[in-house]
């Protein structure tokens, strides 16, 4: 069971290293800098009108880390009624294998936590050994697949693992 209570859930910005930030709950507000940063790291770029929207619902917020100011990975997330889920996650490829991916999953738990998420789930491609590798050092474990589930060039499908990790509540209610 991951334990969040050594980070600071509520802070706007927490200082993970030299230079480095990772700044929220942020809101929609900040929808056209993550959707920059998420056409950075993925084929199907995500219009910042399609960011915001996901931002005004309920119990949404995103996390922005930055190097020296500068974006440099942001993450996504949800939490209702108990559960929280990553909508989505991404550190550009120039700023990757420096912990910023980590951080930002690290602080997502806390918050989450702190919402009194008990579980946060995600799905991650069974083809995408980086963020595989990341949730696993997270304490994600597989609790389910979809057969699939990705549409990836040319016709061809991926399926998608569905990971989930077990969150200490933080309102000491159980
Ligand atoms: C997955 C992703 C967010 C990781 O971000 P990152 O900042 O590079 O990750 P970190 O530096 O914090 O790495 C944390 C751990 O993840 C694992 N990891 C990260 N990249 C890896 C790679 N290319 N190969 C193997 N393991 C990797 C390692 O265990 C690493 O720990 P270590 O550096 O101590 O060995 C980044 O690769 C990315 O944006 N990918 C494209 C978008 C994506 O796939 N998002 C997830 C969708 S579910």
């Amino acid at each position: 069971m991951t334990d969040p209570s050594d980070l600071s859930p509520t802070s706007k910005s927490g200082t993970q290293g030299v230079g480095v930030t990772i700044d929220g709950p942020l809101g929609p507000a900040h929808a056209a800098v993550i959707a920059a940063l998420h056409e950075q790291c993925f084929d199907d770029p995500w219009a910042p009108t399609a960011v915001a929207r996901l931002l005004s619902m309920s119990g949404s917020f995103a996390l922005i880390a930055c190097v020296e100011r500068f974006p440099a990975g942001f993450l996504l997330c949800q939490a209702v009624a108990g559960e929280a889920e990553i909508l989505t996650l991404g550190v550009p490829p120039r700023h990757r294998r420096s912990g910023l991916g980590r951080a930002l999953l690290r602080r997502g738990l806390a918050l989450a936590a702190a919402q009194d998420a008990r579980r946060m789930v995600l799905e991650v491609a069974t083809d995408n050994a980086a963020a595989r590798a990341l949730y696993t050092t997270c304490g994600f474990t597989t609790v389910g697949q979809r057969r699939r589930y990705y549409n990836a060039a040319g016709g061809a499908s991926t399926d998608a693992l569905i990971l989930a990790c077990a969150l200490v509540p933080q309102s000491g209610d159980g």
